[in-house]
């Protein structure tokens, strides 16, 4: 039977005590971690959210309590009163902060009992995610959990401390609003007051930061969270929390360095170090060329050799075909890679083709010469001079993709990212900031059959490319930044278009028709003819910010209460349906045949 505290209350944590508080009367409250009888002695171990304490229940000290102890059992939820006392010889438990001491317990409250969980409280599990997540009350027990969302606890007060210090205001933005575009679905909700329309849930505060800039905040943040309805990864979830920042009078030298500043800050609070600065940088350009992909991990090398000159002759239809289409052949050289087995080989051309290629060539490089299927296919010299730009030595292993350039780079590029794990060739003590530049400011769309923004609509281009905007649209480069950690996207911003001429002109380069932008951005447009001064920002994805810096793997690990991969709550049950009279009030009718 649970009991009431009735005047109990908590002296110290459980995390607090050490041999300084021995003879101390003490009162704590807390989990049962476990329960070990020891002859006439019970020991428990108490947990709460700062730690564990062993407490200790004899006959002598406490006949009522060690009688009542042995029905406790794991998570029963208890209160001891107790003296601290030195642990004897040969007990100490130094892995433990309160490893020195034990509490000797002379009362016990049990406040309630608990069922058996389905799985153990504690840090190294193997049961399914599904089962923890479908009990994320009891995941949520597991220190290693806890000390994550405390981090990020940690971590959000720091940001807020550090840009509140920088002149900054946090604004809130609607949650019910209209779409802004950022590349995913929106969620939607429906209006009841206006049948047949619909809120979008922000996939980001965009405009309406921009428009805080226009009314003349000057200095804008907000830990937001925002809603993409786009397939879901390790690294994505349909909401998640961006810290979101916007600012007036200033170039994009002004918020990278501000930014280096307050990443800086947060990594002194998560690591106890602050990272060099300023950070490395590279144009999308470089990124691509060299690592394949716009995030890229620069952790290891494997950097990605262009061959398109050496082999643009060549007999080999694999090669010379995509050449003759304006495509690429590029290499990546796997150091001692000649030990991956021809399975293993089977399994990258699989991955190859998943990722839109026809195959994977390879070669393995031998005393002999090049092992390989398509070592007939080259000649002497177009196989000395692939050995040479990819400086390949006996043992390696060269693969290559022969495609479009974008499909070989991001082949290449995933490739490398996938066997850099595989083969540990990543130092997971090292992190690595990098600043992506440069980047294109439109990109042409094959399926749509016209421009779209890369960044977002609203971003500016350079200002050395715009008198050549209307001729060359897809070589004008945006102000735009991302910061990448590891290979991860952690944030990403832009200089915003302060003017209406130039928005309208870039809003039409996006297909977007007069009649269209009005409809959707009109009040933007027209804010910018209101005086809008300069003005550019940037977003940090929180949840991957705090996954890197947890060394977790998945971003659900930071997240209290995550989505699944299907973007369901296992513990809630949500999403789920409702009943006639909720959509009847909504004009909603449901299109499904059940
Ligand atoms: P962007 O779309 O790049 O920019 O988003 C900013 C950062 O948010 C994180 N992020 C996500 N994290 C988890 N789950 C997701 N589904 C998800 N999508 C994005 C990433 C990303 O770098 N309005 C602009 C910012 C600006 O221009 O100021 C924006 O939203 O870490
Ligand atoms: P095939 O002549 O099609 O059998 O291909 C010979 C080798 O080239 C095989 O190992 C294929 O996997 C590989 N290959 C085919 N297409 C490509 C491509 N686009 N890029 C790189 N390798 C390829």
């Amino acid at each position: 039977m649970a009991e009431s505290l009735e005047g109990w209350k908590r002296s110290h944590n459980c995390g607090e005590l050490n041999s300084s508080n021995v003879d101390k009367d003490v009162l704590l409250m807390g989990w049962v971690q476990r329960r070990r009888d020891h002859g006439g002695l019970i020991f428990i171990d108490l947990r709460d959210r700062e730690g564990l304490t062993q407490v200790v229940f004899n006959p002598e000290s406490g006949a009522a309590s060690h009688a009542k102890a042995h029905s406790l059992r794991s998570e029963f939820v208890v209160a001891i009163k107790g003296k601290v006392s030195r642990r004897p010889e040969g007990t100490v438990n130094p892995n433990l902060k309160t490893g020195e001491i034990e509490v000797v317990a002379d009362s016990l409250k049990v406040l309630n009992e608990s069922k058996t969980p389905p799985f153990a409280i504690e840090d190294d599990l193997d049961s399914a995610e599904t089962l923890r997540l479908r009990y994320r009350y009891l995941d949520l027990r597991r220190p290693i959990i806890q000390s994550k969302i405390i981090l990020r606890h940690k971590v959000v007060q720091k940001l807020r401390g550090f840009l509140s210090g920088a002149g900054f205001l946090e604004i809130e933005t609607p949650m019910l609003t209209k779409s802004t575009p950022e590349g995913a679905r929106d969620f939607l909700v429906p209006s009841r007051m206006s049948p047949g329309m619909f809120y979008a849930l922000p996939q980001s505060p965009q405009l309406f930061k921009q428009i805080l800039m226009v009314s003349g905040f000057d200095k804008y943040y907000q830990v937001v969270r925002c809603f993409r309805d786009e397939d879901l990864r390790a690294d994505r979830q349909p909401e998640f929390t961006q810290i979101d920042i916007e600012m007036s009078f200033i170039e994009m030298e002004d918020i990278m360095g501000l930014m280096e500043e307050m990443i800086g800050e947060v990594f002194h609070e998560a690591r106890g170090v602050r990272p060099d600065t300023p950070f490395s940088r590279l144009t999308y350009k470089e990124a691509v060329d060299r690592f394949g992909l716009d995030a890229p991990d620069t952790r290891f090398g494997m950097e990605l050799k262009d061959i398109s000159d050496m082999v643009k002759n060549s007999s080999f239809k694999v090669f010379a075909d995509p050449l003759s289409k304006g495509g690429v052949v590029k290499v990546i050289n796997v150091r001692g890679g000649g030990s991956i087995s021809r399975a293993e080989i089977d399994l990258l051309t699989e991955f190859a083709r998943s990722h839109g290629a026809k195959g994977l060539a390879w070669v393995k490089v031998t005393a002999e010469g090049w092992q390989s299927p398509i070592a007939k296919f080259l000649t002497e010299d177009e196989i000395k001079g692939v050995n040479e730009r990819s400086g390949a030595e006996i043992g390696d292993l060269l693969l290559f993709a022969a495609d479009s350039c974008k499909v070989a780079n991001t082949l290449l590029g995933r490739l490398r990212v996938h066997l850099g794990h595989k083969l540990g060739l990543i130092d997971k003590g090292i992190f690595n900031f990098l600043w992506v530049t440069d980047f294109p400011l439109l990109e042409f769309d094959e399926a749509e059959k016209r421009y779209v923004a890369v960044h977002h609509p609203f971003t500016a281009p350079m200002d050395e490319d715009m008198p050549h905007i209307m001729e060359h649209p897809e070589k004008a480069r945006a102000k735009a930044y991302d910061l990448v950690l590891n290979g991860t996207e952690i944030g990403g911003g832009s200089i915003r278009i302060n003017r209406q001429d130039v928005q309208s002109l870039i809003f039409t380069m996006l297909g977007i028709s007069e009649e269209e932008g009005r409809a959707k951005f009109g009040f933007l447009l027209e804010a910018l003819e209101f005086g809008a001064p300069p003005h550019g920002g940037i977003a940090f994805g929180l949840d991957r910010l705090i996954a890197i810096l947890t060394a977790s793997d998945s971003i659900r690990d930071v997240i209290a209460f995550p989505k699944t991969q299907k973007g369901t709550c296992l513990m809630t049950d949500a999403p789920s349906k409702v009943g006639k009279r909720q959509l009847d009030e909504l004009s909603i009718k449901v299109n499904i045949v059940e």
